[in-house]
Parts: C-alpha cells; structure tokens; sequence
C-alpha cells in the first residue's frame, strides 16, 4: 500500500501559512487564530473521508477510521500542530499531517474493497482499527508546561492544574478554555473545532485498555541523521527534562544618577547565574547533560533604569534522571549563592518536569525488522527533545519514528527536511501501522 506523496506535501504546504508571523517562521499556539484555522483544515478532510471526530475538553482531537468492527483494539498514530514562536514548518505538524495521509490511504483502500476491488484486502480482515490523534498545547507555549494535553489524557495533570497553569497575561488554563470561540451556529458548514464540554477528570482519562500501539512520527530536530546520511531513526530513549522559574529582586533606580558601588541590578545577577548554569552542566563529562535559559523578562524593561526583577527559566535534560536532579540542584545552589552575593532576593519555583524513558522495545525491534526489510538507511537513536509519545510510553506500546533535519536545525524558521525524507518516513509510518494491525494482541 502506497502513500499518495503529493496530498502529504500540499497538505504539509497549506498548513504552513497558518501562522501568526507570516515571513518569519511559524507561529502557532494553542487555541489561537491560527490553531482554529489548522484544526478546521484537517477536520475537514478526516470528515470528507467518513472518520469520526471526537474532542476532549483539553481539545485534544482523536479521529477514528470508519470500522465496521467498533470493538477491536486501536493502532494510533498522531502528534501536535502547535509550534514554538518563530517555529519551523514540521515540528509536530509532519506527525499530524503523516497519521492523516495513513488515515486518508487507508480510507480509500477500504472505499475500493467495499466497491468491490479484489486487488485489495479488506480493512475488516485486519485485528485493529486505525485512530490518529491531535495532542493539543505539546510545545507549552501558552502555559509553559510541555505535553499539557497529553498530560491530562494520562493523568498526570488533574483538575486542579487547570486553574494552576497561567500564560504570560496571568491567565489560567481554566479560563482560557471557557474562552474558546463558539462556532457559528448559523453557518451550516462551519465544524467544530473546539469542544465546548466541561472539564470532567473522569472523561478526558484515555481508557488504555482499548489501545494497543501508539506511534509517533516527527522530525528528529538534532544532527545525527543528517550527518550521518540515513533517512529513518527509530527512538529509543526520550530524555527527561526538568524546568524552574527564578525570580530576582533587586532595586530599581535611576541608570545615570546611581554610582556602581550601590547598585542591587537584578539583571546583572541574572547574566551571572546564566553563565553558572552553563559552566555547571558544561562540567560533565558526558557532555550530554544540557541546560537553557530561554526565557527571561526584565521589569521595568527602560534603558535608563536599572533592572528592579527579572524572571527567567532554567530548564535542564539529560537521559539520567538522577542526574538531571543533581544538576539542577546544584544550579539552584549556584543562583541562591550569587543572588545572596549581590544581595539581591531570590525565589524559585520549581515549574514542570518530565522522566527520561525507554520507548517499547519489542515495538522497536518491530520496527527495526520492517525498516532493514524494506532495505531503508536508519538507526536506533535517542530524543532530545520530549513528545507526547513520552506521556503515553508509560501505558501503552509506543514508538517514533524520526526523519532528519536539515543541519539539525529545529524550533526556528529554518527547520527543514528533505520531501524525499518527508515522503519515505509516513510511508514508512503506513508500513509500521499496518503490521501493527495484523499483529494479534
Ligand atoms: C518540545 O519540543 C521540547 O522538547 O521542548
Ligand atoms: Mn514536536
Ligand atoms: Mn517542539
């Protein structure tokens, strides 16, 4: 069974003009315009091709291929469409638009049989359905926290954390979901792109116990495919990541007016506990350990006033969780340490985390086996980077399956892959998929 190449790539192009900084990458949150735009795009298609829609107060979307047999386990495959600000174009979108071009062969293939092609089997004859599923909120661009959505699915996040997760505007995640456009009653065609149901913790729980696989196709978003020449990583381990938030208090006065020697600028300590994280996880021998401060914001934020707060993350992954503690303790340490030097308050909150795990390894060497069959260049790699795959890995066989990244650049506008590398990693999903629904439980 082939994939259709061209649908994928214009699907993939389309999608890339949703975006909130046309010309500078993609920009895409979240229960934004943008996000209300992708959604109604693939919704569209899924319900052109007869599959069912379901969305979850969370605004996760599961979508399910027609079945004749409701009650046989499911294959998922699927991944996000939000991206970071000034994103790439595949981040997340390429899994969507790849669990949707095996949703839409698989469609049509059922289509032929029920017309009566001999040349095809039937969807039927198979022991599993097809679903493909939209995670929502993956990036944490809104709220900071990644893998929000699937988060809720497995319980991770609860009730409660609705009303704890704030975007930058201090807004809760509770509110911003009551906030979600209504669609237009009046206009017939509009579909539904956002559920208006309340939060019930016992309905967005995902029941594992009717899904057997999960699969998750992304770009890879470092250098190791790409230098190495190889078209297809298969993951094994997905480090972990732990994330604080520093607040440091100095005191605000004039920029001309006050002399060096008494000052309290909360920015300056701050450049001084960047360069201290570095330094701490640049220290490891490994040289795997990594860290980032990638958000900071400076009050009042004046050229000629000297910063009174600033408030920045720090955000540490490693595969070794034990490390990924003791390095992260050892920064907190370091920022307590220098803030206290400088005699500058200092307060930290520990923000979001996530374990290091090993995806399914009887799913992997599956997938090992396919790939050396259909003679394809690839490599059992780890991730860097989390995905909502890590959420599900605790409950249910999971893999995924990268494609590489031109340069390993990612979460940037340059982010690119090859349409060859494009075209053979949902191919390759399609292949996985369909072994997966011969398989017996
Ligand atoms: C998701 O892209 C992450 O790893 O931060
Ligand atoms: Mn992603
Ligand atoms: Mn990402």
């Amino acid at each position: 069974m082939k994939i259709n190449k061209e649908r994928l790539l214009e699907m993939l192009h389309d999608l890339k003009e949703f975006t909130d900084t046309p010309g500078n990458g993609v920009t895409r949150f979240s229960f934004g315009v943008q996000d209300a735009t992708a959604r109604e795009y693939i919704l569209e298609r899924a319900v052109e091709a007869g599959c069912s829609v379901d969305i979850d107060a969370l605004q996760n979307i599961r979508i399910g291929l027609k079945t004749n047999s409701p009650d046989k386990d499911i294959v998922m495959a699927g991944s996000h469409i939000d991206t970071v600000r000034h994103g790439g174009w595949l981040d997340g979108i390429y899994g969507v638009c790849g669990a949707l071009e095996v949703m839409l062969t698989l469609a049509e293939y059922a289509d032929a049989a029920l017309a009566g092609d001999k040349s095809v089997f039937s969807l039927d004859d198979l022991k599993a359905n097809y679903e493909m599923v939209i995670f929502s909120e993956e990036e944490g661009s809104n709220f900071g926290s990644t893998m929000t959505g699937s988060k809720f699915v497995t319980g991770f996040y609860k009730e409660e954390d609705l009303g704890k997760l704030r975007d930058d505007k201090g807004k809760t995640l509770r509110q911003r979901l009551i906030e979600l456009p209504v669609t237009d009653e009046e206009d017939e065609d509009s579909l539904d792109v956002y559920s208006m149901d309340y939060f019930d913790s016992g309905e967005i729980l995902w029941d594992f116990n009717e899904i057997k696989t999960m699969l998750e196709l992304h770009i890879e978003q470092g250098p190791v495919l790409d230098s190495e020449g190889l078209s297809i990583g298969i993951v094994d381990a997905i480090y972990g990541m732990r994330v604080i938030e520093v607040t440091l208090t100095g005191v605000g006065n004039h920029a001309g007016a006050t002399p060096m020697g008494i000052r309290y600028d909360a920015l300056c300590t701050a450049a001084e506990c960047v360069l201290a994280a570095e330094e701490i996880v640049k220290s490891d021998e490994d040289e795997r350990i990594v860290a980032t401060i990638g958000k900071l914001s400076v009050f009042p934020d004046c050229s000629n006033v000297i910063p009174q707060e600033v408030k920045f993350t720090v955000e540490v992954r490693d595969k070794d969780e034990a490390k990924i503690n003791e390095y992260m303790d050892s920064i907190i340490e370091r920022i307590y340490n220098i803030a206290s030097a400088r005699r500058v308050g200092c307060v930290i909150n520990e923000h979001s985390k996530s374990s290091p795990l090993y995806l399914t390894k009887s799913l992997r060497n599956d997938m090992e086996k396919l790939a050396k069959d259909k003679g394809l260049a690839y490599k059992v790699m780890d991730s860097g980077a989390v995905h909502d795959a890590c959420m599900i890995a605790n409950f249910v066989d999971t893999g995924m399956i990268f494609v590489p990244s031109i340069d390993g650049r990612s979460h940037v506008p340059e982010e690119n892959t090859n349409e060859k590398d494009l075209i053979t990693g949902v191919q390759f999903l399609l292949d996985v998929v369909l072994n997966e629904m011969k398989t017996e439980v």
